[in-house]
């Protein structure tokens, strides 16, 4: 009954609070991408490094775009605190199989969104989470591209330096 007299926005008070819930999931996302960018750098991993610096980057650009949809639809946009972030891992392969643990879990939360648009009839909210739908199979399948690397070149000899410099090229195959 209260989210029919939400005259202010059309979100119902459910899908504003989900969406708030993937802000934070995004930001953390992005802190989580620049703290392993940092251990790339760290352990000399150029490629590898500049591989999270890009992502973290896209993790702020997902966060601010749904940021300011539900600012425009006339909700309140909460600036999301970050909860802890890792930052010691023991591979550079463990790295990158955190990375699509991350992104296969921000898939199922974007599914849990437009699961919920779709049950109060929020079509618009259900329409603008497409793009979202369509990047994380993107993304998923950039990490997945990622991991095969390890299998296929082998990370003895210097194979994981030739990992690192086939991990600069994946993002502009995908
Ligand atoms: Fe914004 Fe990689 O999920």
């Amino acid at each position: 009954m209260k989210d029919l007299v939400r005259l202010k926005t059309s979100l119902t008070e459910e899908v504003e609070k989900i969406l708030n819930e993937q802000i934070r999931m995004e930001a953390n996302s992005s802190s989580k991408y620049l703290a392993m960018a940092s251990w790339c750098e760290e352990k000399g991993y150029k490629h590898s490094a500049e591989f999270f610096y890009l992502q973290a980057e896209e993790e702020r650009q997902h966060m601010l775009k749904i940021f300011k949809y539900v600012a425009e639809m006339g909700g309140k946009a909460i600036s999301p605190e970050v909860s802890h972030v890792q930052h010691d891992y023991a591979t550079l392969r463990e790295i990158f199989e955190t990375a699509l643990e991350q992104e296969i879990s921000v898939t199922h939360a974007i599914y849990r969104i437009v699961d919920v648009a779709r049950k109060v009839r929020d079509y618009g909210t259900d329409k603008f989470m497409d793009w979202f739908v369509a990047e994380q199979r993107e993304e998923e399948t950039v990490a997945r591209r990622v991991l095969e690397l390890f299998d296929i070149i082998g990370e003895e000899g210097q194979g994981l330096y030739f990992i690192d410099q086939a991990i600069g090229k994946v993002r502009g195959e995908a």
